[in-house]
């Protein structure tokens, strides 16, 4: 819901400051070194911005992200970035456009997962990478216990907890899907082409 994220927009970059300065933004920097120079790249949920300082050279460089809030935040950070409101459920691109689709921490939130992927497979060219680091249910144990905070994370604050998003993008048609497990298998980088 955009309403959750406009509530948090003011305050979100420093909620976020400790595990950004000691984990989350060398992750961001290695996984994100894998976007392509000089093509059309798309970023999904961009939030306050976070990811613009690694983002290539590029023939054309858009964040979407679905709050106001979120947007008015990142909009100083975005040189040479066209920032647009849009829904990831609904991308208003055509088919076959983007070189990159890349989402992080996002697709907690989405409604629904497979509408989005959906999506994003349409607006990418055959052979186009899709590059996502995502919090998700872990195997085993601890996925019970995820899928019990579950309940709480999406009625406070609209979070799914235990989405099984590898899965999600591989029902959605997507190829070559690659994922490395991190922290215990609750953070994942997923990797998959068009
Ligand atoms: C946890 S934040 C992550 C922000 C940023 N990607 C980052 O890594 O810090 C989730 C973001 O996804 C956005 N979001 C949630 N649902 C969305 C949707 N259906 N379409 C587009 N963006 C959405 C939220 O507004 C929020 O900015």
């Amino acid at each position: 819901m955009p309403q959750t994220y406009d509530s948090f927009a003011s305050f979100y970059d420093r909620a976020f400051a400790p595990l950004e300065h000691y984990y989350l933004d060398r992750l961001r920097r290695r996984v994100l070194s894998a976007l392509p120079a000089n093509g059309r790249i798309l970023e999904i949920g961009a939030g306050t911005g976070v990811n613009f300082k690694f983002y290539p050279n590029c023939r054309h460089a858009v964040a979407s992200e679905i709050s106001r809030q979120m947007i008015e935040i990142a909009r100083p950070k975005a040189h040479q970035i066209d920032l647009i409101q849009t829904d990831a459920q609904t991308l208003p691109f055509p088919a076959d456009h983007f070189d990159a689709v890349f989402a992080t921490l996002v697709f907690c939130s989405v409604p629904d997962p497979a509408r989005g992927f959906a999506e994003i497979r349409r607006v990418l060219k055959p052979g186009g990478q899709l590059i996502l680091i995502e919090h998700v249910r872990p195997d085993g144990l601890l996925g019970y216990a995820f899928d019990a905070l579950n309940v709480l994370t999406t009625a406070i604050i609209d979070d799914h907890f235990n989405r099984r998003t590898a899965a999600s993008v591989a029902d959605a048609g997507f190829e070559g899907i690659e994922v490395e497990k991190r922290l215990a298998g609750i953070l994942n980088i997923i990797t998959a082409q068009k």
